[in-house]
């Protein structure tokens, strides 16, 4: 049993994949399903080539469910707009580490504000870039695409990043938990947890599956094995 990581890894299910009139309605499923949060992907189409869900979603969401909600913020000058995505009711924000030059400054708004910080990393961002901001965030997303789609295919060098800030997080003995966000699904699961990795986001593999439920349960199965190995 590790300290440093949580207790049970965690699904995080990305909207982005969801029928965007059926909102409602996936985060029942989630809800039904266990084991999960909403991971909730906001592009502005500057930081990334598409434009997704902004503040008023993520207020109407808050009203329809208890789930954690999980906003990851593809956007230019997170700093602006960090701590009201906080106030419209997300739990997590998540900031890319490109797009920040103050990502001290942006982590601690949002931790003010009363939900857990993170940095996410673009696939070419090494994680030596956080060894000064250890302590400073609570999470980690790692991202095994670039940004900006559902249903990429997976990059395969994410396994040696996430061996190396597991080891990070040893050698500091700070908790702090990891997430891997693009092209995961039931092939690749069970390894990235037992390479480090705490919260699976995956988009494509369960709102485009013939049986959502069912696939998120086959994720968080093999997740749960990752764990006990
Ligand atoms: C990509 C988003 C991801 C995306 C994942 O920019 O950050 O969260 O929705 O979708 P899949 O799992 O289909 O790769
Ligand atoms: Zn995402």
């Amino acid at each position: 049993m590790n300290a440093l990581r949580p207790a049970q890894p965690l699904l995080a299910p990305s909207l982005l994949s969801a029928d965007f009139a059926r909102l409602g309605e996936a985060l029942s499923l989630l809800e039904e399903a266990g084991n999960c949060i909403a991971h909730v992907d906001v592009m502005d189409g500057r930081f990334v080539p598409n434009i997704t869900i902004g503040l008023p979603v993520v207020a109407s969401l808050r009203k329809a469910t208890q789930l954690h909600l999980d906003c990851h913020l593809m956007i230019v000058e997170p700093l602006r707009y960090a701590t009201e995505f906080v106030a419209a009711g997300a739990n997590w924000v998540s900031v890319h580490q490109e797009a920040d030059p103050h990502l001290h400054r942006t982590l601690s708004a949002i931790r003010a504000a009363g939900a857990k910080a993170g940095v996410v990393l673009n696939p070419s961002t090494p994680v030596e870039t956080l060894v000064d901001l250890v302590g400073d965030f609570d999470f980690v997303l790692l991202m095994s695409v670039n940004p900006g789609f559902g249903g990429q295919t997976f990059i395969p060098r994410v396994f040696d990043k996430l061996k190396r800030l597991d080891a990070l997080r040893t050698e500091r003995n700070t908790p702090f938990f990891i997430q891997v966000d693009g092209g995961v699904s039931a092939d690749n699961a069970q390894e990235l947890v037992r390479a480090g990795a705490d919260v699976l986001v995956a988009g494509n593999a369960v709102f485009k599956a013939p049986e959502p439920i069912g696939a998120i349960r086959e994720l968080v199965s093999k997740m749960q094995q990752g764990r006990s190995i």
